[in-house]
């Protein structure tokens, strides 16, 4: 019989601590025995690379041109045949994503329309709904110290003003999505072994 993985997606404005709590949870994931793979957006397809020169600042993009180029590089990211996420999930992975369709109902929903980037992303039979998404919620102020303290560059979201407005538009898009999703808002502004074990109990371990 198929055993399906868990698709599990980590949220948070620049800065909250994604990274950092994927890797601690992947270590132990790994330690239970689970097969583990870890994926993030944008990918690594054109449109990601797209993307990233947009992020850095290199090339102007509208926030439609951000929206529609975050929904393809989402789409090839469900769907390329070699590790996309449904691939990975009937493998018998645990799939866990830096990011994923909350971000562009955030951040760019908080730039065009928000209507328009929600039912996109959501109505696309090619985007798998997760089975959990977990934000890690910082203040701006704090997410703006910890990247000025960890980086040599910033890319075109990372302000406060930007990042006040994403934070606010996760909470719509959070009360919007709560009858039909599984979301779990963590308070990141604790030290790192405490948010670790907030989510280990989440999921169970
Ligand atoms: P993200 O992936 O969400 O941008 P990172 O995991 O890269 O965030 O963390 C951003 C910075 O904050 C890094 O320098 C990291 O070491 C630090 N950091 C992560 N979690 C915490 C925490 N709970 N308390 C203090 N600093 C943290
Ligand atoms: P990322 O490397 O995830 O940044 P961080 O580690 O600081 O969280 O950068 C991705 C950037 O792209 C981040 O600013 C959020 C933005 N983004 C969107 O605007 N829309 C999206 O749909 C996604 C996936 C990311």
């Amino acid at each position: 019989m198929e055993t399906k993985g868990r698709f599990i997606v980590f949220e948070g404005i620049d800065g909250a601590g994604k990274t950092t709590q994927i890797e601690l949870l992947e270590k132990r994931l790994r330690a239970e025995g689970r097969a583990v793979f870890r994926t993030a957006e944008p990918t690594e397809s054109v449109s990601g690379g797209l993307l990233r020169d947009a992020l850095s600042g290199n090339t102007r993009r509208s926030a439609c041109e951000m929206a529609a180029l975050f929904t393809l590089d989402r789409i090839f990211h469900n769907v390329n045949p070699v590790n996309g996420i449904e691939k990975m999930l009937s493998s018998g992975y645990d799939v866990i994503s830096d990011r994923y369709y909350y971000s562009s109902m955030a951040y760019q929903g908080s730039e065009t329309d928000a209507v328009w980037v929600k039912n996109m992303n959501l109505a696309c039979p090619e985007i798998r709904r997760p089975d959990l998404c977990i934000f890690l919620d910082l203040t701006p102020e704090e997410s703006m110290k910890r990247i000025k303290g960890g980086r040599a560059t910033q890319e075109i979201y990372e302000t406060y003003e930007k990042l006040s407005a994403v934070r606010d538009k996760f909470y719509r898009v959070f009360e919007e999505l709560k009858e039909t999703e599984r979301i779990c808002i963590i308070n990141a502004a604790r030290s790192i072994e405490v948010i670790h074990e907030e989510i280990l109990s989440l999921l169970g371990l």
